[in-house]
């Protein structure tokens, strides 16, 4: 057993796992104070978790921001809440694994007057392949760490300025697909067997990490930033898996999972 493992071992917390499997069968605790005027913006909105958390949040006199890739589903979500809740939603087109576009909603949250009470970095996905984006950077590393890093750090002006907020990580418990820890040397899979579950896993304890360092940076401000595990969920995940894949999901996850809106609920 090399060094590293030893460590590992030694540190393990086993009471963790047991809290998570009690923690994971109780419902959610549920807010009941309204929201109004305050503004939340969502990545990944018009699907499962993250469409049924704008909903929550409309429903309670949110005005909602979404950052999403598609234009007609966002176009449809926006109708959508805006005619139930009667409340503001606009919406950023944007690839969230694409550098540029990254930036660009960095940007374009900077340069907003109002205050962003709440951001939620939900946007996601499981790839059973290895993809890359046109510059080369591997999706899960992108998606999952580097894109909430980029836009939590490019805002941090704005954070001095309004001196209010709190970021929202949706995480998952399968960071613990990565209880080896990172590897630092190969964090984009090329020189690894690429298995779906680890590089998921290794994006999110990516995101883990990030979050320790960033909650001490953000702190002067009044902004806290926190991670949630929202349950295994019945949503759109990994739509663009193969064949088994997607009979495996149908037949095993989503006959034991439950619909989205708990998870809303808790991110409420
Ligand atoms: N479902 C679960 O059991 C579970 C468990 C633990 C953690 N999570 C996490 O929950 C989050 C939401 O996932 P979900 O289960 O609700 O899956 P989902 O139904 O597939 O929703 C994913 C959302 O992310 C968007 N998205 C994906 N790739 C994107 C990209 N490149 N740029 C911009 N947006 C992108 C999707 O947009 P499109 O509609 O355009 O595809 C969709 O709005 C993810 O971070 C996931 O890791 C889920």
């Amino acid at each position: 057993m090399n060094s590293a493992v030893k460590k590992y071992w030694s540190k393990y917390k086993w009471s963790n796992i047991h809290a998570m499997i009690k923690n994971m069968k109780r419902p959610p605790a549920k807010y009941p104070e309204p929201f109004h005027d305050k503004w939340v913006v969502i990545t990944g909105a018009t699907s499962g978790i993250g469409y049924h958390t704008a909903r929550k949040y409309a429903s309670k006199g949110a005005h909602i921001l979404m950052i999403n890739r598609n234009p007609e589903k966002s176009a449809a979500v926006s109708k959508e809440i805006t005619e139930e809740f009667h409340v503001p939603v606009e919406y950023v087109i944007a690839d969230l694994t694409l550098l540029p576009d990254i930036q660009r909603v960095g940007q374009h949250l900077l340069s907003l007057e109002k205050p962003i009470n709440v951001l939620i970095h939900n946007a996601g996905l499981h790839l059973e392949t290895r993809k890359e984006t046109p510059s080369g950077l591997e999706v899960n590393l992108m998606i999952h760490y580097l894109c909430p890093l980029i836009i939590n750090k490019m805002l941090i002006p704005k954070y001095q300025r309004d001196r209010a907020g709190r970021i929202l990580l949706v995480s998952s418990e399968a960071y613990r697909f990565a209880a080896w820890g990172l590897d630092l040397e190969d964090l984009e899979w090329k020189r690894r067997r690429y298995n779906g579950n680890k590089a998921y896993g290794a994006g999110k304890l990516a995101q883990l990490l990030s979050m320790h360092i960033l909650s001490a940076e953000l702190a002067p401000y009044n902004v806290t930033i926190n991670a949630m595990h929202p349950g295994m969920v019945r949503t759109e995940s990994g739509k663009d898996n193969g064949k088994f894949y997607q009979w495996y999901k149908r037949n095993f996850l989503d006959k034991r999972s439950p619909p989205p809106d708990i998870s809303a609920e808790a991110l409420y």
